[in-house]
């Protein structure tokens, strides 16, 4: 199989591209990515030196480019996880959310049009669905709760996905979507929640809880997100949409005392900010499709996944402390010097 996997230099891209090449080391894996902040070749480095692994820095938005390397490749699957995903700089600026999202998704799939692409598979959020009131734990998101985004980047997740409905609907490009729940795990960049506290207390600092810190996240660990695309592009039905979810709701605050509990540092850290504009209340994702048609379980619950990600970040020190000083934007000029 021959597999386009876009955004493949960010978090959960990056992790899906050790899962697939590690799984299926025949495949021919090609990861196309701009490296805007949020990419990090680094991410790729244990994979990128092998025989039928390609990395090209490329614009989904770039309609000639994305044409271009779809004539050359042939692909039989493109998975879409190239985005602007941060709901803070969405709120501060919402325009390159709309044209990444939204614009780069439709070039991806009239390239999977021209050159015959078997299956485009994009990677879409529960937080289109809106929120949840937290006094109703009774209620969960299904495919079928009506699409209600608050922010301007599940806004523009949302109009992606309304997109990729229509191209099947019109040209019966053969699409499926997933919607998943917060991730987390190896390789997520230190401005989301989770990395952001465990990189922050372990150099002592303050560590930012919005609001009142109720709000409640359903956390699932990246590698069960990829197990479930994997199931999806392989069995999942054409034209349908499938919630990806492990039932481990937790407050923000409850996950960043956790952190400080893991790491042995005071609650005293512990610092309530302004809230966000439009902050969501609750996630929740109801599974059962996924289960059921498709025999997904998660391997992970929070309380495993959490210590095993502090002790990743413990691990790889390197990789996140050359973000925070902004040296692995100089990787790629670094690693492709000689590469032309
Ligand atoms: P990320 O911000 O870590 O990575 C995004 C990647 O996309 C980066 O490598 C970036 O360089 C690349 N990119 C951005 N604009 C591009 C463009 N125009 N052309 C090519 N590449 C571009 O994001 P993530 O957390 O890994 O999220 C990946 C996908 O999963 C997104 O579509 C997001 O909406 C979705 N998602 C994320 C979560 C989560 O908790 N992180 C949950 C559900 C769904
Ligand atoms: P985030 O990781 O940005 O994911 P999302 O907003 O897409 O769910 O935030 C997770 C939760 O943590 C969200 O309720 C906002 C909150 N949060 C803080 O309280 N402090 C912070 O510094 C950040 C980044 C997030």
């Amino acid at each position: 199989m021959k597999l386009c996997i876009t955004g493949g230099a960010g978090f959960i891209g990056g992790n899906f591209a050790h899962y697939w090449v590690n799984t299926y080391p025949e495949d021919r894996v090609v990861v196309l990515d701009l490296l805007t902040y949020a990419g990090n070749l680094q991410t790729l480095q244990p994979i990128l030196d092998r025989p039928n692994v390609r990395f090209v820095r490329g614009d989904i938005r770039d309609r000639q480019q994305v044409e271009a390397l779809f004539e050359q490749e042939h692909f039989d699957a493109v998975v879409n996880f190239a985005a602007e995903t941060h709901v803070d700089r969405s709120v501060e600026d919402p325009e390159v959310f709309i044209s990444t999202n939204i614009i780069g998704t439709q070039v991806l799939m009239d390239a999977c049009r021209k050159t015959g692409v078997s299956r485009f598979h994009q990677i879409s959020t529960d937080e289109v669905y809106g929120d949840l009131p937290l006094d109703r734990p009774d209620l969960f998101f299904t495919e079928q709760t009506p699409i209600h985004a608050s922010s301007p980047y599940s806004a523009a997740k949302a109009g992606a996905d309304l997109l990729v409905q229509a191209y099947h609907r019109t040209f019966g490009l053969p699409v499926t979507i997933s919607r998943c729940s917060n991730n987390y795990g190896p390789y997520h960049f230190p401005e989301k929640l989770i990395p952001l506290m465990i990189t922050r207390a372990l150099a002592d600092q303050s560590l930012p809880v919005y609001g009142n810190g109720a709000n409640v996240r359903d956390w699932l660990h990246v590698s069960d997100h990829c197990t479930a695309i994997d199931l999806i592009l392989r069995h999942g039905r054409v034209g349908e949409v499938y919630n990806i979810g492990g039932h481990n709701e937790r407050t923000n605050l409850e996950v960043v005392r956790t952190i400080l509990k893991a790491l042995n540092k005071p609650e005293s850290l512990i610092h309530f900010v302004k809230d966000r504009p439009g902050h969501d209340l609750r996630y929740a994702i109801d599974p059962t499709k996924i289960e059921t048609e498709l025999g997904w379980k998660p391997q992970y619950t929070f309380d495993t996944g959490i210590l095993q990600t502090i002790d990743w970040y413990l691990t790889h020190r390197d990789w996140w402390e050359r973000i925070l000083q902004g040296e692995y934007q100089d990787y790629y000029r670094q690693m492709y010097k000689d590469r032309p």
